[in-house]
C-alpha cells in the first residue's frame, strides 16, 4: 500500500519499500519456462467443502499462483512481455476459491514472508476483489476480469529500480514520485503488453486515487473514478494493512475495517460498506471480548448466526493473564465488541493470533 497507513501516517515508510525491493527476483540469465498448471492442482472444479479444507485448497492455490506472479514480474523485469494467458487459469482458481468460501483464501494471504510481499499481495488483491464482485453481484464474467485487474494492479512496480524499493530509510520528494510512478508505468505496460482489459489498466493506474481527489497519479476524484478502481482502492489498503509480516505489525481485519470506515475521503462507502459485509461482522482472526471478559480470536464465520462465531479464548481481560487457548462458542458467551491488540498490551500478537487460528480454525 501507499498513500497512507492505519497510524494516519502519509506516503511509504522504509519498511515497506524494504518489502518491495527485496520482492525483487534473483538475476537468472535463462528462467525456467513456467510450469503447466492442472485444474486439479488449482481446485478449479471442487466442491464446497469445510472451512478447513478450503482453507488447504487455498494453501496449494496461492502457492502457485504467488510463484505465476513472481514468473510474470520475472518475465518484465528480463524484458520479456507479460503473458496474460499465464495468469487466466490462476484468477479461475482464485475465484473457484473465493465462490466456495469468500474468507478462506484471503485468511491464507494475510501471512506474507518479507521476500514475497509483492507477489502474495497481487494473489490477496485478486481474491477480494473477485469475492468484492460477488458481493456487488457483479456478473461472473466481469468478475473475473475485476481479478485479473487485482492481480496486475501493481505490475508498475517490476518497473521501479530495485535500490530504490529497497531504500532503508524515508524516501525524498524526488524519490516518493518515482515510486508512486509505478502507476503509469504498470499502466504502459499492460498497454504496450496488448491487454485488452480496460478494467485493468484502469485498476493498475487509478488504484492510489482517493475519492476527495487527493491520490494520484491523475487526482480525479468520486465523479470520475470508476467503480473498478474504488474496489482496488479499498482491497489494496485493506491488504497491505492486514497483511501478517514479520517484522512489521499489522492490524486485525476488525481493526483494519474500522479505521477504514472512520477515515473520509479516501474510500467509496458503499463499496467499503460492502466489503465490510462480505468479510462478516466479525471476521476470523478479530480480536474480540466476551461478555465472561475473556480475550478471544474469531475462529469462523458461520453463515447462519454471523454474530455468534466460535472463537478461541487465551486471555483474561481483567487480569491480563493468559488462559489456557480453548475454543469457545459465543452463543452462550457473547462478543461485546472488536478490540485492537495494542490496548490490552498485546503489542506481539500476530504470532498469538496466527498460531491459534492454525491450531484452532476449523477444529
Ligand atoms: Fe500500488
Amino acid at each position: 500500500m501507499e498513500g497512507s497507513t492505519p497510524s494516519g501516517q502519509g506516503g511509504l515508510n522504509a519498511g515497506e519499500w524494504r518489502d518491495l525491493g527485496s520482492a525483487a527476483p534473483a538475476a537468472k540469465p535463462n528462467p525456467a519456462p513456467p510450469r503447466r498448471l492442472s485444474t486439479t492442482r488449482l481446485h478449479i472444479n471442487a466442491r464446497p467443502g469445510s472451512l478447513a479444507q478450503e482453507r488447504d485448497r487455498a494453501r496449494e492455490i496461492v502457492g502457485l499462483a504467488r510463484d505465476t506472479v513472481t514468473e510474470t514480474f520475472s518475465d518484465i523485469r528480463f524484458g520479456r512481455k507479460l503473458q496474460a494467458a499465464k495468469l487466466e487459469p490462476i484468477v479461475a482458481a482464485i475465484a473457484a476459491s473465493v465462490n466456495r468460501s469468500p474468507t478462506a483464501l484471503p485468511s491464507v494471504t494475510r501471512i506474507k514472508l518479507h521476500h514475497e510481499y509483492t507477489y502474495l499481495h497481487s494473489v490477496a488483491v485478486c481474491g477480494l476483489m473477485i469475492a468484492l464482485g460477488n458481493e456487488l453481484r457483479l456478473s461472473h464474467e466481469l468478475t473475473q476480469e475485476i481479478g485479473l485487474a487485482g492481480l496486475l494492479h501493481d505490475i508498475g512496480k517490476a518497473r521501479i529500480d530495485a535500490d530504490l524499493l529497497d531504500k532503508n530509510g524515508p524516501l525524498d520528494l524526488e524519490e516518493y514520485a518515482l515510486v508512486q510512478a509505478h502507476t503509469l508505468r504498470g499502466y504502459e505496460l499492460l498497454r504496450d503488453s496488448g491487454i485488452e482489459s480496460e478494467i485493468a489498466l484502469d485498476v493498475c493506474l487509478h488504484h492510489h486515487e482517493r475519492i476527495d481527489g487527493g491520490g494520484y497519479p491523475s487526482g480525479i476524484s468520486q465523479e470520475t473514478l470508476s467503480i473498478h478502481a474504488r474496489m482496488g482502492a479499498v482491497c489494496d489498503v485493506y491488504d497491505a494493512v492486514t497483511s501478517n509480516r514479520p517484522y512489521k505489525p499489522s492490524w486485525s481485519p476488525g481493526a483494519a475495517l474500522d479505521w477504514m470506515m472512520s477515515t473520509s475521503g479516501h474510500f467509496d462507502p458503499r463499496v467499503l460498506r460492502t466489503f465490510r459485509t462480505l468479510l462478516g461482522v466479525f471476521p476470523v482472526g478479530s480480536l474480540v471480548l466476551l461478555e465472561s471478559q475473556r480475550l478471544a480470536v474469531v475462529l469462523d464465520e458461520p453463515a447462519e448466526s454471523p454474530t455468534s462465531p466460535d472463537v478461541c479464548v487465551f486471555l483474561d481481560a481483567a487480569t491480563r493473564q493468559q488462559l489456557a487457548p480453548m475454543r469457545a462458542s459465543t452463543r452462550s458467551d457473547a462478543i461485546l465488541g472488536l478490540e485492537v491488540a495494542a490496548n490490552w498490551g498485546l503489542a506481539d500478537f500476530e504470532p498469538i493470533r496466527e498460531r491459534l487460528l492454525l491450531e484452532f480454525a476449523g477444529a
